[in-house]
């Protein structure tokens, strides 16, 4: 199939990678000078089924798939949209990569086919995490929805289909609910930077990797499982939610966590971590994909 992607900046290469990697034909449009260079350097894997122009209507003339990764910007969004319903055959999908524009203020922009629009929002980088949120509109059709799951789906992702649309989607505001706490925490001085990634990387992060928050809490139950957890963990478990911060993002909060993010670094290079990271949870992803039911 020939793909489209729309904007070709960190998600934009990114998802190109995977398109390329799955054989599909990737036609790519950016209006930045310099962008085909910056995106043939950023793509890995075999480019000869890549192609650049800097004429939208052109790029999704005849795409089966578009995927739009523009700048985070409303209104930016809205004539880009409009050109690209314009323009696409008006049964491709058109998913957005935004994370955090609904799906139905995107569509507004589509005045010939709004029933094609959807958000479909990949975690960085799309090429190594299988995450994609799906998110319909008020006016997105059922099709769109299927044909955009089994898109992704073909593509070796996970996808998930959300049942309202949200600010950040499902997955950010899960991290989000953990970063409010973590934030609280360096706040009240009850642990350092350094000893809130400890406790998750080395700690419940491990098992998050591997299974959701909820089957975790079922395994935790033994033979009772999640509802014997619930009865004897359940009222202790409402009490700490009672407790839980909710911090403000003052100066001071900013300038502690940047300092003590300094400190737990101490002169380890971002760019090796990030290397190490990636091999990891490239290695990760494999040894899940040979698992039964991880
Ligand atoms: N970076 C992330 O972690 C992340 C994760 C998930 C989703 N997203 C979403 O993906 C989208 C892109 O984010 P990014 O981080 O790749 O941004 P980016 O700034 O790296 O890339 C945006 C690209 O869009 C191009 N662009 C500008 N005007 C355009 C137009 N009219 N038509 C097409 N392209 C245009 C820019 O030249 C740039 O190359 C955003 O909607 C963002 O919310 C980002």
């Amino acid at each position: 199939m020939k793909v489209a992607v729309v904007g070709s900046g960190v998600i934009g290469a990114s998802w190109t990678t995977l398109f390329l990697r799955y054989g599909h034909e990737v036609v790519a449009t950016d209006p930045a000078p310099g962008a085909e260079d910056r995106l043939r350097a950023a793509v890995t894997g075999d480019q000869t089924l890549l192609t650049f122009t800097a004429d939208v209507e052109e790029a999704v003339a005849d795409a089966g798939f578009v995927q739009e990764n523009g700048p985070e910007r409303p209104e930016l969004k809205d004539g880009l949209f409009a050109a690209l319903d314009a323009a696409a055959p008006p049964e491709t999908v058109l998913a957005s990569s935004s994370s955090g524009l609904l799906p139905s203020r995107i569509q507004q922009a589509c005045g010939a086919h709004p029933e094609r629009v959807l958000v479909g929002h990949p975690f960085n980088p799309p090429h190594l995490i299988p995450l994609v949120e799906v998110v319909p509109g008020e006016r997105t059709g059922e099709p769109a929805v299927e044909a955009a799951m089994a898109f992704y789906r073909s593509l070796g992702r996970k996808p998930i289909r959300l049942r309202q649309e949200l600010p950040g989607h499902v997955a950010n505001r899960l991290q989000a609910a953990l970063w409010r706490e973590a934030y609280s925490l360096v706040d009240r001085g009850a642990a350092t930077v350094s000893d809130i990634d400890t406790a998750i990387a080395h700690g419940p992060g491990l098992r998050w990797a591997l299974l959701g928050p909820f089957l975790n809490q079922h395994l935790s139950g033994g033979a009772g499982g999640i509802a014997h957890v619930l009865e004897h963990l359940g009222p202790p478990m409402e009490e700490w939610w009672a407790d839980l911060g909710a911090p403000s993002l003052t100066p001071e909060l900013a300038h502690r966590i940047t300092d003590q993010v300094a400190e737990e670094l101490a002169g380890t290079g971002v760019e090796s971590l990030v290397a190490e990271r990636d091999a990891l949870l490239t290695h990760l992803i494999e040894a899940k994909n040979r698992t039964e039911h991880l």
